[in-house]
C-alpha cells in the first residue's frame, strides 16, 4: 500500500503556486522590453471598462508651463487620463528644472506606478534615474522631447515629432520665399539650451541653408522657449543692428515676443522682417492673419491619446514602435487663415 503524502507537503505546494502567481507583476516590464503593465480587471458586458477594476496608474513628469504648446500638451494628458476610468494620473510640473523631474520620477517609482511618462527638459543626464525605473520594472515613455542617443534601452517608446524635419521645413519655406540666390540676414531665437527640440530645430534649419551662401545667421541666442525672453533677446539685438530680413524662432511664443520687440523698434514684423515660428499655436495663426507673422511649422502637442494607446497596446502584449511619430503640416498665408477657426489650442 502506498504511503499518503503528509498534508503539509500539499499545503507548501499550494503556497508556492500562490506566491508565484503574486510575483507576476514584479518581472522586468521596464523600458526596452514589451512586457505589459499589470492586468486591470474585466470589462463590462457592453465592453466598456469596469470602473471598479484596478486602474493603470500613470505618473507623468512634465517640464513646466513655458509656452502655449506646453499648456496644450498638459491639457491633452490630463483630459485623456482623467476622463478614462481605466487610468489614474499622477502629474508633476517641474518648473523647467531637470532636478525636479528626476525627483518626480523617483517618487513615481516609490509609489509603484504602472507606467511613467517623461517630457525631458534637456537631452542629457537621465541614465541613472531611468535605470532605476527599469530596475523597478516600470516602463517609461518619452513624450515630445528625446534623450541622448545610445540610451534606447532605457525607455519603451518615444512619442513625438521630428524636430530636425521641422527645422528643415522652416528653411525650405524661407528659401522658397526669398529665392535660392538671395542675401538674407537671419536672427535665430533658440529654445532651452540642451533641449532636443532646440538642438534638432537648429540642426535642421542650419543644414537647410548650408549650401546657400547668401543666407547668414547673424545672431543666434536662446530665448528659453518663452515669449518674454524672445522679446528681450530681440530688443537687445535690434539696438545694435536692424539689417535683418528673417527671425527664425524655435517656437511660436518666442516669435510672438520678437514681433512685439520689432514693433516697438518701429519696424513692421511680417513685412520688414519675416517671422518664422514652430508649433502652430492659435496665437501664431492669428498673427499670420494680421500679417505680423509669416509661417508656423506645426508640432503636435496633443499627445495624450497616443500615449494612452501605446500603454494599452503594451498591456495587450503588442510590439511597439520605438518612435511613434506625430503627423504635422506647415501653415502660411491663406492656408493658415483658413485653418484658424479650427485650431483648438
Ligand atoms: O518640446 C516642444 C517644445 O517645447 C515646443 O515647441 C515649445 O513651445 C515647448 O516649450
Amino acid at each position: 500500500m502506498k504511503r499518503q503524502k503528509p498534508y503539509w507537503l500539499a499545503l507548501i505546494a499550494i503556497m508556492m503556486i500562490a506566491m508565484m502567481a503574486g510575483c507576476g507583476n514584479s518581472g522586468n516590464n521596464g523600458a526596452g522590453n514589451t512586457e505589459a503593465p499589470p492586468a486591470t480587471g474585466t470589462a463590462n458586458e457592453d465592453n466598456t471598462p469596469d470602473a471598479s477594476a484596478k486602474k493603470i496608474v500613470v505618473g507623468f513628469a512634465q517640464i513646466g508651463q513655458e509656452s502655449g504648446w506646453r499648456d496644450a500638451e498638459t491639457a491633452s494628458i490630463k483630459e485623456t487620463f482623467t476622463n478614462d476610468p481605466q487610468f489614474e494620473l499622477k502629474f508633476s510640473d517641474a518648473q523647467q528644472k531637470q532636478e525636479n523631474q528626476i525627483k518626480a520620477i523617483r517618487t513615481f517609482i516609490a509609489q509603484k506606478v504602472d507606467v511613467i511618462g517623461l517630457a525631458p527638459v534637456v537631452e542629457s543626464g537621465w541614465e541613472t534615474v531611468l535605470k532605476e525605473a527599469k530596475d523597478a520594472g516600470i516602463p517609461v515613455f518619452l513624450l515630445d522631447r528625446g534623450i541622448t542617443k545610445g540610451n534606447e534601452d532605457l525607455y519603451t517608446s518615444f512619442i513625438g515629432s521630428d524636430f530636425i524635419l521641422e527645422g528643415e521645413n522652416a528653411a525650405k519655406w524661407m528659401i522658397d520665399e526669398f529665392g535660392a540666390d538671395a542675401t538674407v540676414n537671419i536672427v535665430q531665437l533658440e529654445g532651452t539650451v540642451g533641449a532636443s527640440a532646440a538642438n534638432d530645430r537648429k540642426k535642421g534649419f542650419e543644414d537647410g541653408i548650408k549650401d546657400k551662401p547668401g543666407y547668414k545667421i547673424v545672431y543666434s541666442q536662446t530665448g528659453d522657449f518663452t515669449r518674454a525672453k524672445g522679446k528681450e533677446v530681440m530688443e537687445a539685438y535690434l539696438k545694435k543692428d536692424k539689417n535683418i530680413q528673417v527671425v527664425y524662432a524655435h517656437n511660436d511664443d518666442m516669435a510672438l515676443g520678437a514681433i512685439q520687440a520689432i514693433e516697438e523698434a518701429g519696424l513692421k514684423p511680417g513685412t520688414d522682417i519675416k517671422i518664422i515660428g514652430v508649433d502652430g499655436i492659435k496665437a501664431a495663426f492669428e498673427a499670420i492673419k494680421e500679417g505680423k507673422m509669416n509661417v508656423t511649422v506645426e508640432c503636435n502637442p496633443l499627445l495624450g491619446p497616443q500615449l494612452k494607446q501605446a500603454i494599452l497596446d503594451l498591456k495587450a502584449g503588442k510590439e511597439l514602435e520605438k518612435w511613434i511619430k506625430s503627423e504635422e503640416d506647415v501653415y502660411f498665408g491663406q492656408k493658415a487663415i483658413d485653418a484658424l477657426p479650427n485650431r483648438k489650442y
